[in-house]
């Protein structure tokens, strides 16, 4: 479902280039959950936005969902985005101006693929049925970030990429807001690749990566060692 061969990028930059990844591999199964972890700047963020479509890499090649990224151009890869691929970021990135309903629905809405029904059930699965008039801006983070995973899946993509999706949520509401996203990735079959800096989260996927030094290797504790 993913699939990232020889993948290198570089920042240009003073007085140096930074390069941030160099020659780094992935491939994701359709409906695995993998967990991808890394220091603070060794490139995770990047790895995501060049997976999702939104960055190019310098050289390598990226298919998601059987589509070659790199022979896309602006607009291909716009529909590849609106698609193919749910993501959540950290900071929730909710349209301020819409309720939580019309945020639910809003990708969905725009690629089409709008169902009254799985965004009513999505509502009722993250606890958000009560809330669908309230604004962004009259919600808690973790309500916040339960609407942006309901977002992410209204449109059945075939992967969710999520990146640090609970690094702003205290313990008990990244928890919970961590159980419900797996539930509904489980369920759905979704593709997931989540980037987390808590051991925690990571044991929950059925897959671990880690990036250092522009490559991934497997984790070599034991949990990381299972599947
Ligand atoms: N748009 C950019 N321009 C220049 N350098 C960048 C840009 N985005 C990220 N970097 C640099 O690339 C490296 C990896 O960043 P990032 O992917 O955000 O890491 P992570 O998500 O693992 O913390 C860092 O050194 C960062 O400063
Ligand atoms: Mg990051």
């Amino acid at each position: 479902m993913i699939d990232a061969r020889d993948i290198t990028k570089t920042y240009p930059g003073t007085p140096r280039a930074v390069p941030v990844l160099q020659g780094l591999s992935l491939a994701v199964s359709g409906g695995e959950t993998v967990a991808l972890t890394g220091e603070s700047g060794s490139g995770k963020s990047t790895l995501l936005h060049i997976l999702g479509g939104l960055e190019a890499a310098d050289t390598g090649i990226v298919t998601i969902a059987g589509q070659d990224v790199g022979a896309l151009d602006e607009a291909g890869r716009a529909a590849l985005r609106r698609d193919s691929i749910g993501l959540v970021f950290q900071q929730f990135n909710l349209i301020p101006s819409l309720d939580v309903g019309a945020n639910l629905a809003f990708q969905a809405r725009l690629n089409g693929r709008y169902d009254a029904g799985w965004a009513g059930t999505l509502a009722e699965r993250l606890g958000l049925s009560d809330l669908l008039s309230r604004y962004p801006e009259e919600l808690s983070g973790g309500q916040q970030q339960r609407v942006a995973i309901g977002r992410a899946l209204a449109s059945r993509p075939p992967v969710l990429m999520a990146d640090e999706p609970t690094g702003n949520l205290d313990e008990d509401s990244a928890a919970r807001v961590l159980d419900l996203m797996l539930s509904l990735v489980r369920e759905t079959g979704t593709t997931l690749l989540i980037v987390t800096h808590s051991a925690a989260v990571a044991a929950q996927m059925d897959r671990r990566v880690h990036l250092s030094r522009g490559r991934l290797s497997a984790p070599s504790d034991a949990v990381g060692a299972a599947s």
